[in-house]
This record gives C-alpha cells, structure tokens and sequence, in this order.
C-alpha cells in the first residue's frame, strides 16, 4: 500500500499539531484531576490546565477569556445558540452555503416553532454582499443571520465582518468551523454576536471539543444542565460563568491537546501558516485547471477561500475515484456532499457531489503534486 498522503484537513487536521498528542498523554499521566471538583493537586491542575488554555484560545481568537467557553463540538454549540436565540415563529436567515449542523437542527426548529427559514443566494457560488444581506434583515423583523465563515465544501470565505456591522442590530451568528486557526480574525474587533468552532480542524487540535465566543452583552441559556463543581447547593445552574455554560466533567484532555496545538500555531505564526496552504491551493488550482475532463467548483482568490480545492472529472463517479485514489496513490480525500447538501444545491453540484482536497499547514508541495500527478495519470489511461 502507498504511504498516506492525506488532503482531508477540511474534515479533521492529520496529522495533528506537534505535541498534541504528548501533550495529551502528559495530562492524562500528571494532570487527570476532575476540574473544580475537589480543592485537591490534581483537581486545581486540571482546572489550571483549562483556564491557560482558555486564555490562549481566546488570544488568538480575540476574544476575552471569559467569553469563551468549552463544550463537546462545534455542533453542540450550534444547537445551543439555535435552540436558545430563536423565538417560536421567529425569521432566520442562513447563507446557501451553510453545513447540516446549522441546517438540521433549522429545519427540526422550523417544524416545532414555526420558525421562518430563509436562504439568502447570493451571487453564484454563494458569496454574500453585506448590504444584500441588510436588506433582506430589513425586508422584515429578523431575529438572528447565520453564515458558516469559509465553507467546508469549496472553501468561500465570507466578510462575516462587514456583514455583522451591516445588519447590526440584529445579530449574527457564525460557524467557524472550517476558518478558525485558518486565517486569523479578532473576535472582539468584529461586531459578530456568536462565534462558533472546533479544536480538530485549522486549530490542529483533538476531537470532541467545541469553543464558543460570545460578544459582551449577549447572553445564553444552557442547553444542558448539571455539575459544575460550583453552588453544589442549590439544583438550580449557577449563572456565572463559564459553568453556567459548561455543565458536567470537561473534556479536559482534548483541552490539553488543543493547548500543546495552539502554542504551536502561536509560535509558527498563522498568517505564515495561512500563506503556506495558500500557495499549496494556487499551484494545484493551476495545475489542475490545465487538465482536460477535470472541472474545479466555486473557484475564488485565495485570499478569499482557505485551502480547498473542489472539483469532478467528467464521466467519474467521484466517490469511486477517491477508493481509486487512495488505493493506488495513497491519497487521502473526501467525495460526495460532505454535509452540505445546500453548498452543492448552490454550486451546482447536487446530487452527485465533488472531490474535495483540502489543506492543512503541514501539507507539503510534494503532496500537491502527487495529487496533480495521480490525476493525470487517471485521466491519460482513459484516453489510451
Ligand atoms: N464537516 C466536515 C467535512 O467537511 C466533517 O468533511
């Protein structure tokens, strides 16, 4: 078998940053107190391993500490905003490029609270124009604006920034799952309401971890309730926080790892970071877009997408060329709708879905051109 070269970042960062997993397992050894539970030394190491971490999430997110919060993944914190923002018959509007962990839990909303649900098109490829976006909010009262920062299916960046101040007073929540750790943002700078994201992704850090940003003023109701460690008095949740947000025993060793992650993005650099994937997807955008029989999807500037090249071979089934990929060339690629199924409503490429190669910062120029190569050779050996 072909040694693995992996171009699935967009899914999950492989390999994970270095030190992650020592970092884990250092933790796990030294550390593996229940945090807040108990005044004991490995109960207060575990506590202190959260809050230095929380701290440095939220420096390079730019956002007060203690606006940040942890839970299980960027989904629970999705659902949690969802459930806790909307009003029954309340109006959302969402970018047609948005993921099922905004679109699932909208249309089971939809259902129970006649929520209205409106999809804001865009120009072609989904790209979303502020004052498009502040039009439609004023068309008619408008309780929240959901847009995914860079979307996970061609890597579109949205000016979540501008949006945010455009259609202020009404808030903006955004999925940041594919874009945190990918290109830098400052929360506190941008007028956002809620800022959503996983440690697995562009932050290279393990799974089953979510963090959650929320703007001064805005408050949120939990969407689970139990332990905390604190007020173990009353049955009723504290309101401080971060417990009042954070119930039952943290996943305190995926916050570990996410640590070891984020000293290694801080001592990298993100822009560096951010240009080396950049210029991976510009010569296999290039490269690719000279091959006969291959067509790229919601093609954008660099600057204005992260690392992610979406595309099809004409007459392929794509999920039977990423088996064929990663039998014969080792490479590792996500095919098919990858979870959102409106971002290809949107490109044109429902129901049959793309090939998606993504980019993490530890990709090499070697890995693109294997994948380049591979292709070639695909689509030569159908001419012969
Ligand atoms: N949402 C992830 C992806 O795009 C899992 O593959």
């Amino acid at each position: 078998m072909s040694e693995l070269v992996y171009l699935d970042h967009a899914a999950t960062a492989f390999p994970k940053a270095p030190g992650v997993a020592a970092a884990m397992s250092r933790f796990l050894e030294q550390e593996a107190g229940n945090p807040g539970r108990g005044g004991h030394r490995l109960a207060v190491a575990a506590a202190r391993r959260i809050e230095t971490v929380r701290a440095a999430a939220a420096g390079l997110l730019g956002c007060a500490p203690e606006r940040l919060f942890f839970g299980p993944g960027a989904t629970y914190w999705l659902n949690a905003l969802l459930n806790g923002w909307l009003p029954p018959g309340g109006r959302v509007l969402v970018s047609a490029l948005e993921h099922n962990a905004v679109m699932r839990p909208l249309r089971h909303l939809e259902r129970r609270l006649g929520l209205e649900v409106e999809v804001l098109a865009g120009e072609p490829g989904g790209a979303l124009d502020p004052s498009t976006v502040r039009r439609a909010t004023r068309a008619r009262s408008t309780d929240l604006v959901v847009i995914a920062h860079a979307s996970n299916v061609s890597g579109l960046v949205q000016p979540v920034e501008e949006i945010a101040r455009a259609i202020a007073p009404v808030p903006l929540l955004v999925d940041g799952a594919q874009a945190a750790g990918a290109r830098p943002f400052a929360f506190d700078d941008s007028a956002v309401a809620a800022y959503v994201t996983s440690a697995h992704k562009g932050l290279l850090g393990p799974p089953g971890l979510g963090l959650l940003l929320l703007a001064e003023g805005r408050r949120l109701s939990p969407l689970l309730r139990g332990g905390t460690g604190s007020h173990s008095e009353s049955e009723e949740m504290p309101e401080a926080w971060p417990d009042a947000l954070e119930a039952g025993t943290p996943n305190a060793v995926g916050i570990a790892g996410l640590g070891a992650a984020l000293e290694w993005i801080e001592g990298q650099g993100l822009e560096t970071l951010s240009r080396r994937s950049s210029s991976l997807v510009c010569e296999v955008r290039e490269r690719l877009g000279e091959v006969p029989g291959l067509r790229l999807h919601g093609l954008r500037p660099v600057d204005e997408a992260v690392a992610i090249v979406a595309f099809t071979v004409e007459g392929e089934d794509s999920g039977e060329l990423a088996a064929w990929l990663d039998r014969n060339w080792g490479l590792a690629l996500r095919a098919g709708l990858h979870c959102a199924p409106a971002a290809h409503r949107c490109l044109g490429t429902f129901p049959a879905g793309t090939l998606r190669a993504s980019f993490g910062p530890l990709a090499t120029a070697a890995d693109a051109r294997r994948l380049v190569e591979a292709l070639v050779a695909r689509l030569e050996d159908r001419h012969r």
